[in-house]
Formats: C-alpha cells, sequence, structure tokens
C-alpha cells in the first residue's frame, strides 16, 4: 500500500460536537484512519465574528493538512457557514466537506409547512443559511432559533440532566406552538442529545440530523479524488484539543462508543508567532 492511500481524513469543530459527524464516518467508512481536532480552548464558535472563525479554520486546516490529511471535513456548521468558501479558496487543491442545515429535506417532507432549525447564532444571521432557506424553503416557513446553552451542556457531558431539559423546552416549545413538524440540527452538538430532544418535541415531529449524507458526501469525494483515494488499513483515530488538561477523552469516548485519546495540539504551531 503506498503512502498516499493511507493519508487521513482531517475533521474538524470548536469542540466535541465534530464527533457526530466522527461517529458516522466510522459506521460508513470504518477502514479510514481519522485525525480529529477540537478547538476546544477557543468555543463557542457561535458568538465569535466570521473573520475570526475563518482565521481558526485557516490554522486548524494547516494543522491537519501538515499531518497528511487528504480531505478536510469541517464538522461544524458555524465555521462551515464563516469559513467554507474561504478555505476552499485558501486551499484550492484540498478537498472540503462542510455542514450545511438540512433545510431542504425538511421542506420536501414537511405536512404542517413550518420547520425550525436550531443552530448557534452565528450560523442563524449568515448568509449561508438565508442562502439555503432562499433556494431550498420552496413556500415553506422556516423558524430559526439559536440555541447557545445546549451546546455547553453537550461540552460538559449534560445530555439529560433536568437542566439540559428545562433549556430544550425553553428553546422548543415556541417551535412547537408555532406548528414545526420536522426539526433541523443545525449544529453539529445536537445529534448528542437527540433522546432528550425526541422526549421534548414527541413522535411527530421528525429529527433531522444531517451526518449520514454528510459522510456519504465525504464518501464520494475520496473515490472521486485519486490523491485521495479510500484506504483500507487500520483504521486509527488521532485526537488532538486546544482545551486545558484533563483531557476529554473519556466523555468523548463515551459520545462515539469507542476509545479515543485527545492530545494537546501544540499552540505555538497552530498560532504561529502572532498569538491567538
Ligand atoms: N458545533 C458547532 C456547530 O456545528 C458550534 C458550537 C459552537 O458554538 O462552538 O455549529
Amino acid at each position: 500500500m503506498s503512502a498516499v492511500d493511507s493519508k487521513p481524513i482531517g475533521i474538524f469543530d470548536s469542540g466535541l460536537g465534530g464527533l457526530s459527524v466522527l461517529r458516522e464516518v466510522r459506521r460508513q467508512l470504518p477502514g479510514e484512519s481519522l485525525l480529529y481536532f477540537a478547538d476546544q480552548g477557543r468555543l463557542p464558535y457561535g458568538p465569535r465574528p466570521a473573520d475570526e472563525i475563518r482565521r481558526f479554520a485557516e490554522q486548524i486546516t494547516r494543522f491537519l493538512l501538515a499531518r497528511g490529511a487528504k480531505v478536510i471535513v469541517v464538522a461544524c456548521n458555524t465555521a462551515s457557514a464563516a469559513a467554507l468558501t474561504h478555505l476552499r479558496q485558501t486551499f484550492p487543491h484540498v478537498p472540503f466537506v462542510g455542514m450545511e442545515p438540512a433545510v431542504k429535506p425538511a421542506a420536501e417532507h414537511t405536512q404542517s409547512r413550518v420547520v425550525g432549525v436550531i443552530a448557534t447564532q452565528s450560523t442563524v444571521q449568515s448568509e449561508v443559511f438565508a442562502s439555503v432557506v432562499d433556494r431550498f424553503a420552496n413556500g415553506v416557513t422556516v423558524i430559526p432559533r439559536a440555541c447557545p446553552g445546549l451546546v455547553t451542556q453537550v461540552e460538559s457531558g449534560d445530555f439529560d440532566s433536568p437542566a439540559t431539559r428545562r433549556l430544550l423546552h425553553d428553546d422548543l416549545d415556541p417551535l412547537l406552538e408555532a406548528g414545526i413538524d420536522s426539526l433541523v440540527l443545525g449544529c453539529t452538538h445536537f445529534p448528542f442529545l437527540i433522546p432528550a430532544i425526541a422526549e421534548a418535541v414527541g413522535p411527530k415531529v421528525r429529527i433531522i440530523d444531517p451526518a449520514p449524507a454528510v459522510v456519504r458526501q465525504v464518501g464520494r469525494v475520496i473515490v472521486a479524488a485519486p490523491e485521495s483515494a479510500p484506504h483500507r488499513n487500520n483504521g486509527s483515530i488521532a485526537a488532538f484539543t486546544t482545551g486545558q488538561p484533563p483531557h476529554p477523552s473519556e466523555l468523548a469516548s463515551r459520545m462515539i462508543g469507542e476509545p479515543i485519546r485527545f492530545e494537546r495540539a501544540p499552540m505555538r504551531e497552530l498560532v504561529g508567532d502572532g498569538g491567538l
């Protein structure tokens, strides 16, 4: 097997949310080696201005490319909305796959013709979101809702405490009152809350997690780009965080259902001499 064949897939997020995408990569592409990057030292991205998120995304992309990534999965809706176009321009030879709020499947299947999208502040205010609604809502009412508190709950592994359930009701009750029958998870942290969300919205609301579709796209990109050929090797995972110890390894392992060990990303390499 050539060196090219064994190159890993790079996946990044502001934190542990992107593990909802990584978990799906494991299901669909189990032979691939993975590099995961969690920018926990600078989380949350949601309230940050787009130019700052672009800078972070570019730093992380360089970091992953330096470790041989053959494709970069921006497993963060916020970073995708703010930075994907910039990343594709800056690294024209690198295949990128990003997240986009799944308004299209929601609008296609809704009966009530009202759908909700939960995401970060930055995502719901982004041009990308406006454009997705423009292109795909097709007369359906799309109600966005920024839910910053839920990101914090997931980062601390608090998937179904009374506090998380209270937050979910605060965020979702107005959407239910508006008549949604579909709820798009527009932030990669939220799939970890699906059992609690399902309880909060009841059985009549369809919950849409875009991870399976995004990972199918990763599979297509790997096959399409000859230098990114799929590889069947050991399927190892290396993970990095900008967060402080204790490392999130135990929580992350629980989240994906297999061991994953984080090491601290060397900040000097990440940000250069210019600092954060
Ligand atoms: N996981 C990220 C997303 O998909 C955002 C969380 C944050 O605010 O950092 O949008």
